[in-house]
């Protein structure tokens, strides 16, 4: 595949090692300086690649997502902090007959954490456990709470009509790291993710990329997965 960079930070160098190692080529790159407003992303640039990955800041992303819908583009965006806007980027891309793939967070391990945490949700919260979830990142990640911490509070509203206390800490060079605990006066269980590196997150987007080439719509990562596992 021939693959163009939106975003040439941590994330951005990740997937292009990991595209590269896969055999794609990335074809170009954009920056924040090149890019105002999603200026950078011309109908021109954006015919010379076959999928597109955005990853840049939570502020930049809507406009580089509007940009990319209206022109048709094959695009997996990893920016977390822009969910609102999912409506009118969608309506983007449907009209502009392109595809999206998006999520708050493309590790494999993170999407297996969420189905321990809807399964434990609805074993312990009948059972009278509280429950939090702590989530700690590097300092310049700028959305707090994350946005995978926001899909587990949403998972364990709806199985239990609770909301989920969240405490975000952000310092050092943490990649990322979610526990999720369930306490009663006798005992505490925890499940725990944490990331190693961000390499698990390129591959996932990546293989995303592979999946939505020549395809149209919007999907949320999950979505692929399941249909990937026959729907298992
Ligand atoms: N979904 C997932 O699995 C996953 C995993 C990790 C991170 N993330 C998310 O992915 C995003 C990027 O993370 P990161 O760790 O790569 O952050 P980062 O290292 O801070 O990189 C962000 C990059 O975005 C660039 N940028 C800002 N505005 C831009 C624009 N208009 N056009 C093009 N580039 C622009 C910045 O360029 P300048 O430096 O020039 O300003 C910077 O290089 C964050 O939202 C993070 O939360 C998602």
């Amino acid at each position: 595949m021939r693959i163009g960079i939106v975003g040439t930070g941590k994330m951005g160098r990740e997937i292009e090692a990991v595209a590269a190692s896969r055999g794609h080529d990335v074809v170009w790159r954009v920056g924040s300086k090149e890019n105002p407003e999603g200026r950078g992303l011309s109908p021109e640039r954006l015919a010379g690649a076959d999928v597109v990955f955005e990853f840049t800041i939570p502020s930049a992303a809507v406009a580089n997502l509007l940009a990319l819908g209206s022109s048709g583009a094959r695009a997996v965006c990893g920016t977390t902090g822009w969910s609102r806007d999912l409506p009118r980027v969608t309506e983007a891309f449907v009209k502009g007959g392109g595809a999206l793939v998006h999520a708050a967070n493309f590790s494999v391990g993170v999407r297996h954490f969420f189905e321990l945490a809807t399964r434990a949700a609805r074993l312990f919260t009948p059972a009278g456990y509280a429950s939090y979830l702590v989530e700690e990142h590097h300092e310049q990640k700028r959305d707090a709470p994350s946005g995978t911490a926001k899909t587990v509070a949403t998972i364990f509203e709806m199985e239990t009509g609770r909301s989920l206390s969240i405490t975000s800490v952000r310092a050092g060079s943490i990649p990322g790291t979610h526990r999720l605990v369930f306490e009663s006066p006798e005992d505490e269980v925890e499940i725990i993710h944490r990331s190693r590196s961000r390499a698990g997150f390129a591959r996932g987007a990546v293989w995303a990329g592979e999946r939505i080439a020549g395809r149209t719509g919007v999907y949320e990562f999950g979505e692929l997965l399941n249909e990937a596992s026959g729907g298992r």
